[in-house]
């Protein structure tokens, strides 16, 4: 990409943290903060990703990569978390999925902000978390390192406000950046056969522009963009840098942390799965063939 074709681009937010320590709770009360008075109400979800708008700065947040799929997308060589949000209870501490996540985070890079969360519960020990953390390698800032922390609450929606400021600093700081003028590129979020519509996979766009009509290879799938909606379930005809976006017409169901690519034609699209088929096929053969080699020798 030419320098001169950059434009910032939203920061996409992983939320992790152990079970029951307020994840989806926190989420919830993000979109509640920020749906306009005639959406209130109804809020629905049509896809497993979100965004806000925070004083006109978009925020994408990603519900379905729990841990594991953060790891097997890490696996898969997709990066798609700019910074994670890490929700520790403060009732309850840093627990093991709560180390986990802080492994993962640390291990693919990503800053780390600290949501503490359930602060409106009674006879909770916020500096005991803080320690918790320091213990698990995590320093907040006023401890004395450069992680925020930022006390919440998903029930009474103390901190929310806060937190969406604090990310938005963090994301400044990074100075994200994609070329909206290129041919998109990004990762597969889930997908799915829907009886209906057929195969129906959410991406994150992370570079270039998708437009319905978009020849596209994703994994080992190929179709052309039939339909796109958005996260609140809107049809829309184009998606630009950090869109998640659902998509139908591919002829295969992909895999979470499948990597897509829109090509210039129908037909690269197609002769790149048959080739990516063709290695699977011979990789497939040759361990088949080193397991009878092996089988000889027992
Ligand atoms: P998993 O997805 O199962 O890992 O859980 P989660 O992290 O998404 O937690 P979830 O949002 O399901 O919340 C778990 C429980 O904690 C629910 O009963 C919530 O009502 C409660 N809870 C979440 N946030 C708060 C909070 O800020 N205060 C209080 N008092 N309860 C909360
Ligand atoms: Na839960
Ligand atoms: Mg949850």
């Amino acid at each position: 990409d030419k320098p001169e074709d950059l434009r910032p681009r939203p920061p996409v937010i992983t939320v992790m943290g152990h079970v029951d320590h307020g994840k989806t709770s926190l989420l919830d009360a993000i979109r509640k903060t920020n749906v306009t008075a005639k959406e209130a109400g109804g809020i629905t979800q049509h896809i497993g990703a979100s965004e806000v708008e925070v004083h006109g700065n978009k925020i994408v947040f990603l519900d379905t990569p729990g841990h594991e799929a953060f790891t097997s997308m890490r696996a898969r060589g997709a990066k798609v978390t700019d910074i994670a949000v890490l929700v520790v209870a403060a009732d309850d501490g840093v627990m093991p999925q709560t180390k986990e996540a802080i492994n993962h985070a640390k291990a693919a890079n990503v800053p780390i902000i600290v949501a503490m969360n359930k602060i409106d519960k009674p006879n909770i020990n916020p500096d005991r978390v803080k320690q918790e953390l320091a213990e698990n390698g995590v320093l907040i800032e006023e401890w004395g390192g450069d992680t925020i922390c930022v006390p919440v609450s998903a029930k009474s929606g103390e901190g929310i406000e806060n937190l969406l400021e604090m990310i938005l600093l963090a994301a400044e700081m990074l100075e994200l950046k994609a070329n909206p003028k290129r041919l998109a590129s990004g990762t597969v979020i889930e997908a799915k056969l829907d009886k209906g519509r057929g195969p129906v996979a959410t991406v994150l766009v992370q570079n270039g522009t998708l437009k319905i009509g978009d020849s596209i290879v994703a994994g080992s799938s190929y179709g052309r963009v039939r339909a796109m909606m958005n996260d609140k379930g809107k049809a829309i005809k184009k998606a630009g840098p950090s869109t998640p976006v659902e998509i139908l017409g591919l002829s295969d169901v992909p895999e979470a942390g499948d990597l897509f690519h829109a090509v210039r034609e129908d037909k690269i699209a197609r002769q790149i799965v048959e080739k990516r088929k063709l290695k699977v096929r011979e990789e497939n053969l040759n361990a088949t063939a080193r397991v009878t080699l092996e089988d000889l020798f027992k």
